[in-house]
């Protein structure tokens, strides 16, 4: 076992003393906790203090080892123990199969080699810890994701408030145009940005479930790029940024998905926004001979070496983004639809002098979408 993990504890339930010791003995000194329990009775009372692992033996005279496990299985505290059957080889083969129908999650005959068993152990708890991690990275992600659509909520119920109250005072129904607007132009917004917030949450789960369908068409990236420079010219404007294209003459056709290509352009766009520092941003499309590069440079805060590869992964952000509004969530996304082009996505940075993200594309992929 790893020195720096925390021991796990094993409830040991046999109801034979010497083979209660002789496993005990062989977990203690494996490092694990032990805790005993020589019957079915005592093994439900203890399984409550929720041990990381039941090493239940089958034969018992008060309650045997299925109907233990299928009451600790009954039970919302002791439901997701991890749970394995010890019992000699002369048990029968059905029996063994209906250990596991009842939900044991594994069979182990003896007699078996201490290292067997110790080895056996160790893969379970390994299966279950790869579990426990994704579901805390699934909680952590709900977490992240209920803040972020919390703020835009509450701006925007706030808004709408205003808007009731100036309306129920306003004398002989008349409100102001200028008020109106006052409330609703800000609370648009707060939709855009709610909506937005929804689709990535969209394309998380799609990504991560490998979903992310790919609707090939021939187009010209450069074409596609112009497109989003001008629709997000608002957003340019609005973070101070001038930003100006460098397009080849010739058209760059690919065969690629043109949305999600856009999307990943829109999303480099919007973080050399956020992150330029109000300096000028350059959109470059290249073509060479086998492939056609898209480029987003800015002259903003920049990215600290040991951040550069930790801010592609889900919801990393470096430490100075803090402060600003994002899941996190852009470029993760960004090198997914990358790589599903059979491309690379990679930054080039120096802290104080801005970035330069670079999208790599095969101009002719062979491999089938
Ligand atoms: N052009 C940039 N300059 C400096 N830092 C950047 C730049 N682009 C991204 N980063 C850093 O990388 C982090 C991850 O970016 P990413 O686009 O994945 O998330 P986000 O912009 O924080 O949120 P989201 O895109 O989900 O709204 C950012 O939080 C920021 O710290
Ligand atoms: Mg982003």
């Amino acid at each position: 076992m790893e020195e720096d993990r925390p021991r796990a504890t094993i409830l040991n339930v046999n109801d034979t003393p010497s083979v209660l010791y002789l496993t005990g003995r062989i977990l203690t000194n494996a490092g694990y906790h032990v805790v005993e329990a020589s019957s079915g009775k005592e093994a439900l009372r203890l399984a409550t203090g929720r041990p990381d692992m039941v090493l239940l033996d089958v034969h018992m005279p008060d309650i045997d080892g299925y109907e233990v496990c299928r009451r600790l299985r009954d039970q919302e505290e002791t439901r997701d123990l991890l749970i394995a059957h010890l019992s000699a080889v002369s048990v029968r083969r059905e029996d063994r199969l209906r250990g596991l129908a009842q939900g044991a999650d594994a069979y182990w005959t003896t007699p078996l080699e201490d290292d067997e068993l110790l080895a056996n152990i160790e893969a379970l708890l390994r299966l279950q810890a790869r579990t426990q991690s994704a579901v805390s990275a699934r909680d952590e992600f709900l977490s992240i994701a209920a803040h972020e659509l919390r703020t835009p909520i509450t701006a925007l119920r706030l808004n709408l408030e205003r808007l009731v109250h100036h309306l129920s005072r306003a004398p002989g129904d008349l409100i102001a145009r200028g008020t109106v607007e006052a409330s609703t132009t800000p609370a648009l917004r707060q939709l855009v940005r709610l909506q937005q917030l929804l689709d990535t949450l969209l394309d998380i789960s799609r990504v991560g479930s490998r979903k992310l369908r790919l609707h090939i068409e021939m187009f010209d990236l450069s074409e596609a790029a112009r497109d989003m420079a001008q629709r997000l010219a608002m957003p340019a404007r609005a973070a101070g940024v001038t930003l100006s294209l460098t397009l080849p003459e010739r058209p760059t056709l690919i065969l690629g998905d043109r949305l999600r290509l856009e999307q990943v352009i829109s999303n480099l766009l919007t973080n050399a926004f956020r992150y330029g520092d109000a300096k000028p941003v350059l959109l470059e499309v290249e073509a060479q001979a086998e492939v056609l590069t898209l480029s987003v440079r800015d002259q903003g805060v920049g990215i600290a070496k040991e951040d550069q590869t930790r801010i592609f992964n889900r919801f990393e952000r470096a430490a100075a983004a803090s402060g600003t509004d994002g899941l996190g969530l852009g470029l993760f996304i960004a090198r997914e639809i990358v790589s599903a082009h059979g491309g690379t996505l990679t930054v080039e940075s120096e802290p104080g002098h801005g970035s330069r993200f670079l999208v790599t594309l095969p101009r002719h992929r062979t491999e089938a979408y």
